[in-house]
């Protein structure tokens, strides 16, 4: 398994944000790092993005900062360019996925069923993001899904907080935990970052407590 993704493995947990503003990517990056999480997936869902990966990478270069939410070949370079660690994408794109492979880019497709996941096995990759994982099936998807693919990693993403993030960790199949629940967009927008710490931490005592 690729270096950056086994360290994702031992985070555990990835706080999925879409900023509006880059310049929040510094004191966010500060709260995630109070709140013991070195790492962050910064979405292609707003035009900050790109910019905002750059200055996370910039100020805090020990900190994993991914692209996610990318849903081009052209949006995966501008990531690269902004310096981003690792690559997401919502669903399975196989133009994504080679332009990522091509250049030794850490990519976790989106996967929900076994047909994405074969797609993404040809390819050589074995740490999927599980997305919708609440709405798709939840728990009882993912094991029904992953029984036949003995040794691939799931990171569900999508319905995922404080409530049952223990329940997705405790899976053997369960890489980490992707989710906005410690980075909500109305903090960000107020600039509550103590709320960010406060509720990465509680994250993190669930993820050390399983
Ligand atoms: C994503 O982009 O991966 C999801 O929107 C995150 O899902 P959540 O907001 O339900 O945590």
């Amino acid at each position: 398994m690729n270096e950056i993704l086994q360290q994702l493995g031992q985070i555990k947990i990835i706080p999925v944000i879409a900023l509006d503003r880059a310049e929040t990517a510094v004191p966010l990056g500060e709260a995630l790092l109070a709140g013991g999480l070195p790492c962050a997936e910064i979405t292609f869902r707003t035009a900050a993005a790109a910019e905002a990966i750059e200055k996370m990478r910039t100020a805090f270069p020990e900190m994993l900062v991914g692209a996610g939410t990318v849903l081009t070949a052209e949006q995966a370079q501008k990531a690269q360019e902004a310096g981003a660690n690792f690559i997401v994408t919502p669903g399975f794109d196989a133009a994504v996925v080679d332009w990522c492979l091509a250049r030794s880019v850490p990519i976790t497709p989106g996967v929900i069923t076994p047909t994405d996941i074969n797609q993404a096995l040809a390819k050589g990759l074995d740490v999927l993001k599980f997305f919708p994982a609440e709405a798709a099936g939840g728990i009882k998807l993912l094991k029904a899904i992953a029984a036949p693919y003995v040794g691939v990693k799931f990171i569900p993403t999508g319905g995922i907080g404080a409530n049952n993030l223990a329940d997705y960790l405790r899976l053997p199949m369960v890489h980490a935990c992707g989710g906005s629940f410690m980075v909500k967009k109305e903090w960000l927008a107020a600039g509550q970052f103590d709320k960010v710490k406060e509720a990465t931490e509680q994250a993190v005592a669930i993820a050390k407590n399983l």
